[in-house]
């Protein structure tokens, strides 16, 4: 997982953390306010043990003898046993009031110093979140991958991409390898890009899936302003783990997006930062669209699928 992008949502995570511990301490609370009014008794053994821990504190302070410090420790901890002997009597335990969300890392994240799957769980989806991917990919995934919209040439192509999407996927993070769907419209290119996010976001890895138009909006926006937000957002296009830019093509030309378009490819390049573009237009006509230099590198590093047949839209309608 790419550590800047982990950097990013990371204060995000943490944020939420500490919401489960205050929303987790009230219900301790709660719990808490309804056993002591049946039984006073903890009440006041629990107020005994705060009122010493302050008078530690105010010795510590003070830099009391340390006699008198151990003293009242070891009076507390008796205090506490007695609490916890008393809730054993009523058929509670210790945990009774240890309300975690989850009981692997007690809401910390990490166990050893790695992290726990709730933690995983929680960057996971921020990147579908960031990809804004989340429904589309309960639909489209390679479980739900139909061959039956493709015959003959068609058939034949689509099986090549689809054989190469998924070693894309297999060899992700030891090979560097990027793709290029390009064809007719309603052919599945979209579709196979989900998959492929699916699978990837799947691994725990950053997937930022953006149409060209989105994204050209997106670095306009970086440009015109300066809030820390926008660095924020311009870094997870040059460091997330998966970029995937549909329908290349689509965008409205100016000059400024060529050399965003330039410096993204480029840069993700040379960082081995794979980058999958679907687009409209056929390859052997993308120099008409985009200048020498992205060109020479998109044929040059790109392993390029042709989609041909019918319409799956269409189709799907009859
Ligand atoms: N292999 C497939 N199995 C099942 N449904 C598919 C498959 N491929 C595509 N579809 C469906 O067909 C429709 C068109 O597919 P998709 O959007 O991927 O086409 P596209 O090639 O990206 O078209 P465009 O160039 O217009 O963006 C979608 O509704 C998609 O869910
Ligand atoms: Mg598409
Ligand atoms: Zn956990």
């Amino acid at each position: 997982m790419s550590n800047d992008m982990d950097k990013i949502f990371f204060n995000e995570i943490l944020r939420e953390y500490n919401l489960i511990k205050i929303k987790n301490k009230k219900k301790d609370n709660m719990k808490k306010k309804k056993l002591y009014t049946r039984y006073p008794e903890f009440d006041e053994l629990e107020k005994k043990v705060s009122e010493i821990g302050l008078n530690i504190a105010k010795l510590v302070l003070k830099k009391f003898d340390m006699g008198e410090i151990e003293r009242l420790k070891k009076e507390s901890q008796i205090l506490v046993e007695k609490y916890n002997f008393l809730l054993k009597k009523i058929g509670l335990s210790k945990s009774y009031f240890e309300v975690y969300d989850c009981k692997i890392c007690h809401d910390t994240g990490f166990i050893d110093n790695k992290k726990c799957g709730c933690l995983k769980k929680k960057l996971v989806e921020k990147y579908c979140n960031m990809s804004s991917l989340n429904r589309i990919l309960e639909q489209e995934n390679f479980a739900n991958f139909n061959f039956k919209y493709y015959k003959g040439e068609s058939l034949r192509l689509i099986k090549k991409a689809y054989k190469s999407s998924l070693s894309f996927v297999k060899y992700f993070g030891v090979k560097f390898k990027n793709l290029l769907f390009y064809g007719d419209t309603g052919l599945g290119k979209t579709f196979l890009c989900n998959c492929i996010a699916n699978e990837i976001l799947n691994m725990g890895k950053s997937v930022l899936y953006k149409t060209a138009p989105e994204l050209f909006k997106m670095l306009d926006e970086i440009r015109f302003s300066n809030y820390e937000k926008n660095i924020e957002q311009e870094k997870i296009i040059f460091d997330c783990d998966l970029l995937i830019i549909d329908d290349l093509g689509s965008e409205y030309k100016t000059m400024p997006l060529e050399s965003d378009l330039f410096n993204i490819i480029n840069m993700r390049l040379l960082n081995k930062k794979p980058v999958i573009i679907s687009t409209n237009v056929n390859a052997n006509e993308l120099p008409e669209f985009y200048t020498q230099r992205i060109i020479s590198r998109i044929y040059g590093y790109y392993n390029m699928f042709e989609f041909v047949g019918e319409d799956i839209r269409m189709k799907k309608k009859m």
